[in-house]
């Protein structure tokens, strides 16, 4: 059984985006010890053109997924501006009805019966975990499917913006594991779902 993990950033009071979704007010905090830890501890979660970029060698090997699943909202920035596999070091999967033909060999477009499509990936023998990227709507409704989360906190508070999950209300509990704190003010905490 292949774990599903929400993997995420947000502000202080939840949100991962501006009410559109953006949250490139965040980014000034990806530095030093932090930026360390993510290209170490979850190299295969910088995006394919970053690599490069911040020095991650061709073939570091996946600490935690080989697997990524988003929805069309989040795959389309990177397509709009022609990245058709922005994880092109994983499988990628993009959650779309509109969405007719995939724009890359790499990426498979899931359109009916997510959720069943999800518990089949997460059924599978062996490999690393699958990586729910986001963003807001298919967290909300793959919400029940989701065994650990992995929230990367950042130290701003956005008062309003776009919420981690599109879900209706409910209490559901998790169960904390490793913390870890850095010294720009991030917060990275893992939490696995009590079943
Ligand atoms: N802070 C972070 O770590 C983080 C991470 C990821 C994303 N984000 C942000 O999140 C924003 C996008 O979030 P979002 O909620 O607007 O969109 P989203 O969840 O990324 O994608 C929504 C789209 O997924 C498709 N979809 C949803 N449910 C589906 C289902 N059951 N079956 C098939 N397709 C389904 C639909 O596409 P169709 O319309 O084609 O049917 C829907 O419009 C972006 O702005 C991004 O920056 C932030």
């Amino acid at each position: 059984m292949r774990k599903l993990t929400y993997f995420v950033a947000c502000t202080i009071d939840g949100f991962i985006g501006d009410p559109k979704g953006d949250a490139t007010s965040t980014y000034s905090y990806v530095m030093g010890e932090y930026l360390e830890f993510l290209k170490t501890e979850y190299p295969e979660t910088v995006a394919a053109p970053a690599w490069p970029v911040l020095g991650i060698e061709p073939g570091t090997p996946h600490r935690h997924y080989d697997t990524v699943i988003q929805g069309l909202g989040s795959y389309r920035i990177g397509l709009d501006a022609g990245v058709t596999s922005p994880y092109a070091h994983l499988r990628e999967y993009v959650a779309t009805r509109s969405l007719i033909e995939s724009p890359d060999p790499n990426v498979e477009l899931i359109a009916d019966d997510l959720v069943g499509r999800v518990r089949e990936l997460k059924a599978e023998d062996g490999g690393l975990g699958i990586w729910l990227c986001g963003g807001s709507t298919i967290a909300g409704e793959l919400i029940e499917e989701i065994d650990e989360l992995v929230i990367k906190t950042y130290p701003q508070v956005y008062g309003s913006g776009m919420p981690m999950f599109g879900a209706g209300f409910e209490p559901r509990d998790f169960t904390l594991g490793a913390v870890r704190a850095f010294d720009n003010g991030v917060l990275v905490r893992t939490y696995t779902r009590k079943r």
